[in-house]
């Protein structure tokens, strides 16, 4: 039975590469578990974007002398090609700066506002007292007024993550001359949350599956529910569709706002650039679709409150009630599936203060499926967990290189030696059926948790499954059977037969090396589909950028068991990984030193 599955994943901002800090929150998980579902037989569509609006954009233009614009079109390329080089298989990877997006954004934002779910309120705003002109909110600093840090921004602050007022910050001060900033009346639109208190409530009670801290988080949450500022004082953003608003240059949607509307846009831009455009409502307007949202901790307030918030609003059911707007009723999410950070030597990866591994330089060096491995099986899944050079070796050198790879190399070796093709079976022996039993039931086991999100537990089953067969191939011995042919090669087909299963439950980890077990094992064609970047025009007006997408139905990759083929020709395996040289784990690469 094949149900819909919608795979939301965090936008990452366009104002950077990204550092694997960044893709073991939200990038790695959604793959590993996308692709376990297209392999279980379930239609998925994968869809996210760079995050191209709003201060964290126009801070970084500033830094590098750029318009928001020049910059997010420089790293929304450089973003596309990490994550292809991944092999984050999307079915659209796209941007918020297209014409669908502003489309969308603002047919929501109308719903809404038609429903009285967003209301205008005077608030004070900043101007500079020496010019009379309005102070953007990224110009405006001061300290925290909730955690005393003195760096924070008129719209955020970068120490504490919270989302601020101008107003509200300590000594305010203009970033621009280092003046004090007036404050004077001005209007922006809020969120009306309370208006949501007890609708999102029943619906977060009916949550009971997701994770405790999800749940709690949440739900401490909307006891205290206060509007939401959705415009920003900032000329880079989604303008408000209104008359009166929609021209002035000063006032845009709110970045956040924006951005967790992409995960409708960009499934309407993908419906739109395939057969039928209407196809999107499959996985949001049919309550049998379930969706899945990943991303990292410091998101979980915008996906388990405000999200469901603005699709409530939409949906005409906040408590104020309404009608549906333009989309007609749209699916909650199911699920929110978070990650806690990647640290370094103890601290947050951050740019700024040196301590950065970029996901580009990564994948240069050691390859896609290194990294993939590393971050699933000891990337943050459920706490803060520290990166160091040297774990990154012996997960390799000893788990994947000599557990997995050896167990390939091995088995294919000694049947392309002996036989040149895989080998006919003979009776099999309780230690044959065992080793078999283990593997088939690998499907079950590794399957329930990928689909349940628990992707250590999960790969660390299907290495279950690689030790047995090791520990069966050392107990057999079949380079000592030369004079019984007939038992080495039913020890050396049951030794395949579990490196194809082995094979199969690590496809969804290890995507790239899973295409050439298959092709060691002598099969063709495609095995797991890998994403492409394809250039596309804009479907209204604007230029041309990169997406990601990619033909997935055509893969090969199935959840189950495959019997290989007695008489398939083997050609001599070429290692699957190369082990790297521990000094690596004492002094880190020449780029990302160890200091
Ligand atoms: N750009 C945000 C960040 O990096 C994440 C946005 S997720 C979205 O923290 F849903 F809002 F798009
Ligand atoms: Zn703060």
């Amino acid at each position: 039975m094949s149900s819909r599955v919608l795979t939301a994943v965090a936008w990452p901002y366009a104002n950077g590469p990204r550092h694997i800090g960044h893709v073991s929150g939200f990038g790695v998980p959604s793959d590993v578990f996308s692709r376990y579902q297209r392999m279980a037989g379930n239609r998925v569509l994968m869809v996210s974007g760079t995050d191209e609006h709003g201060t964290p954009i126009q801070v970084q233009a500033d830094a590098e002398g750029m318009t928001a614009r020049q910059l997010a079109d420089k790293y929304n390329r450089v973003i596309v090609e990490d994550l292809q080089g991944l092999g984050l298989a999307y079915d659209l990877f796209t941007r918020t700066t297209t014409s669908t997006h502003y489309e969308v954004v603002q047919d929501l934002f109308l719903a809404l506002y038609r429903n009285g779910y967003v209301v205008p309120r005077t608030t004070m705003g900043a101007i500079s007292p020496s010019t009379g002109r309005t102070l953007p909110d990224r110009y405006v600093e001061g300290t925290c007024p909730i955690c005393g840090y003195d760096g924070a921004r008129g719209d955020q602050c970068d120490n504490c993550g919270n989302q601020l007022d101008p107003a509200d910050l300590i000594n305010p001060r203009s970033k621009i001359n280092g003046e004090t900033p007036k404050f004077v009346e001005t209007e922006h639109f809020f969120l009306d949350l309370p208006a949501f208190a007890e609708s999102l409530g029943k619906w977060l009670a009916t949550r009971s599956d997701w994770r405790p801290n999800v749940l709690k988080f949440s739900a401490n949450l909307i006891e205290d529910l206060k509007p939401r500022a959705i415009t920003r004082d900032l000329d880079w953003g989604v303008p408000v569709p209104l008359d009166g608003w929609r021209d002035l240059p000063m006032k845009r949607l709110y970045v956040w706002f924006d951005a967790v509307i992409g995960y409708l846009s960009a499934s309407v831009e993908w419906a739109r650039r395939g057969p039928d455009p209407d196809a999107w409502q499959q996985w949001w307007c049919d309550p049998e679709a379930t969706g899945y949202y990943f991303m990292g901790k410091d998101n979980i307030v915008f996906h388990s409150v405000i999200w469901p918030a603005l699709l409530l609003g939409q949906n005409g059911a906040g408590d104020k009630g309404g009608a549906p707007g333009a989309f007609g009723t749209l699916n909650l999410p199911d699920e929110i599936v978070s990650s806690e950070f990647l640290t370094m030597s103890g601290s947050k990866f951050s740019t700024s203060r040196g301590t950065v591994i970029y996901v580009g330089d990564f994948l240069k060096e050691y390859g896609p499926d290194a990294l993939r491995y590393f971050i699933s099986v000891a990337g943050p899944e459920n706490q803060d967990t520290d990166f160091t050079w040297e774990e990154f070796v012996r997960r390799i050198n000893f788990e994947l290189a000599n557990e997995w790879g050896n167990l390939v190399n091995r088995s294919v070796s000694m049947a392309h030696k002996n036989v040149g093709a895989i080998p006919r079976p003979g009776t099999l022996t309780d230690a044959d059926h065992a080793l078999l039993a283990t593997s088939k039931a690998g499907f079950d086991t590794v399957g329930g948790l990928l689909a349940r999100s628990r992707f250590k537990q999960a790969l660390g089953e299907a290495m279950r499954v690689v030790s047995a067969a090791n520990k069966y191939i050392s107990d057999s011995e079949p380079w000592k059977l030369k004079d019984q042919p007939e038992r080495r090669d039913t020890v050396l087909h049951t030794a395949l037969q579990v490196v194809s299963d082995a094979n199969t439950l690590l496809t969804p980890f290890l995507p790239h090396s899973a295409q050439q077990v298959h092709q060691a094992l002598g099969g063709s064609g495609v095995w797991a589909a890998q994403p492409e970047i394809r250039e596309v025009s804009e479907l209204g007006e604007g230029p041309d950028y990169p997406v990601l997408t990619g033909d997935y139905a055509g893969e090969q990759a199935r959840w189950e068991s495959r019997p290989v083929e007695v008489g398939r020709p083997l050609e001599k395996p070429s290692p699957l990984f190369s082990k790297l040289d521990p000094k690596l784990g004492e002094t880190g690469p020449e780029w990302a030193p160890i200091r």
